[in-house]
């Protein structure tokens, strides 16, 4: 067995604390931050006043606000190049995200891509961002309010756009992306309805399994997978606390710090890069019907690429050991049934019929996979060489 060298670094300032999201304006004013660019969602921050707050608070020092908003849930390559364009135009200085992981991601490439020059990136070419043909050197400082956990993107790297013509959703990575500053306040959250809380549980579960799941034994990186297979029972414990009750922030607090260390590379640490397998083959269910949430899709997806690897012999050594300390159950089978029992208790789909809501035959499961095979391997994720056939049973399971 061999040792393996690592790091750990994340330059964010992480805030969980109650009516706090006005904060963010004391940060950017610290910087010297004198324009920002706001970008959220289809207006559930407007409804629930933290938007509100937080422009009244930036507007008390003076700040000057540019506002982008109507940020899709599965972002759209559209708003990030809108975005650059209005960026560049008036040379703001900051971008503002407010919302979820969607309005954090579509701030970070707007971030990434106006920083460049025209010269270097045309707007309405941000797309070669995700495809890997720009290399991004610097950013704008961004400064986020979060009011969903699940994606990590508060405090991580990483950024998701689709282009819906080409059916393409994509990710880019950079070291600049990482906010400066995220706030998140758990009461906010209480207003989600349940079926985006659990995409939530079931987002950050699964990032903690890319990395769990990817292991040939658990020995060499004890330490992270002892915290990781805690984190993942913390989640179903917060998450069945806030099944009870939604207001119950103590429950919450405890999965907003699960959701953030799913994906801030902290459940990482020496785990060899994770795997991704189960995101990328998601990718394509809501690149194929951008009403598909990524939660609800990676829930569909695991089972059946957990069946894939146990049928094959693969990874039995980590599902056995995540079957029994998790779900108090043994092997593979018993993390789809751990999972899976878990899945209807929260009242999600477990199916790909389910998720699309109809009949999902044959040759539109192979389609997935085509569009799943066109990706390029991220660099992200360099170890990931999945076999077709486990990817082709995998659509073929769902
Ligand atoms: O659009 P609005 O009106 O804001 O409503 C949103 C949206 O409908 C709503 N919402 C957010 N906060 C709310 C609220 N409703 C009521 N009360 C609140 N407090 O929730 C819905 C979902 O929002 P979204 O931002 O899309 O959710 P999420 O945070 O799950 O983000 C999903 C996106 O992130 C990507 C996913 O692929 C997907 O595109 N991911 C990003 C990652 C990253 N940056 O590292 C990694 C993840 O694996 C993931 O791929
Ligand atoms: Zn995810």
């Amino acid at each position: 067995m061999s040792i393996q060298a690592f790091q750990w670094f994340n330059p964010t300032k992480l805030i969980v604390k109650h009516d706090a999201s006005h904060e963010i304006a004391d940060y950017i004013a610290a910087d010297q931050i004198q324009s920002v660019l706001l970008v959220s969602g289809k207006g559930s921050v407007k409804k629930i006043g933290v938007y509100d707050q937080v422009v009244n608070a930036l507007k008390a020092k003076r700040i000057i606000i540019y506002e982008l908003s109507g940020v899709r849930a599965n972002p759209e390559i559209k708003t990030v190049i809108q975005g650059i364009g209005i960026c560049r135009k008036h040379s703001i200085q900051a971008v503002v995200p407010i919302g979820g992981g969607s309005s954090f991601d579509t701030a970070k490439g707007i971030a990434c891509g106006a920083a460049l020059s025209e010269q270097d990136l045309k707007s309405e070419n941000a797309w070669e961002i995700y495809e890997g043909k720009v290399q991004i050197t610097k950013a704008l400082p961004i400064y986020g309010v979060l009011t969903i956990s699940a994606t990590g993107s508060e405090m991580n790297i990483g950024a998701v756009a689709q282009d819906d013509a080409q059916k393409k959703k994509y990710s880019f990575h950079s070291i600049h992306c990482f906010p400066k500053v995220s706030i998140v306040d758990p009461k906010l959250q209480a207003h989600l309805p349940w079926f985006q809380q659990v995409n939530g549980f079931v987002d950050a579960f699964m990032h903690i399994c890319e990395f769990v799941t990817n292991m040939e034994d658990t020995e060499e990186a004890e330490t992270t997978f002892a915290l990781d297979l805690s984190l993942l029972r913390s989640i179903i414990k917060a998450g069945d606390k806030l099944q009870q009750n939604t207001n119950d922030h103590v429950a919450r607090a405890n999965f907003i710090w699960a959701a953030t260390c799913a994906l801030n590379q902290l459940s990482a640490v020496a785990m060899r890069g994770g795997c991704g397998a189960v995101h990328y083959m998601e990718h394509p269910l809501s690149a194929q019907d951008p009403s598909i949430s990524h939660g609800a899709g990676l829930g569909v997806v695991f089972p059946a690429f957990v069946r894939a690897n146990g049928e094959r012999g693969l990874r039995l050594q980590m599902y056995d050991r995540m079957a029994k300390e998790v779900f108090g159950r043994e092997g593979w089978q018993g993390v789809i049934d751990g999972f899976q029992t878990q899945l209807k208790k929260w009242g999600h789909p477990t199916s790909l019929n389910e998720l699309f809501g109809r009949e999902v035959g044959e040759e539109e499961r192979i389609q997935l996979l085509e569009i799943f095979k066109k990706r390029p391997v991220c660099g992200h994720y360099p170890d990931m060489k999945l076999p077709e056939d486990i990817a082709a049973d995998t659509y073929k399971y769902m």
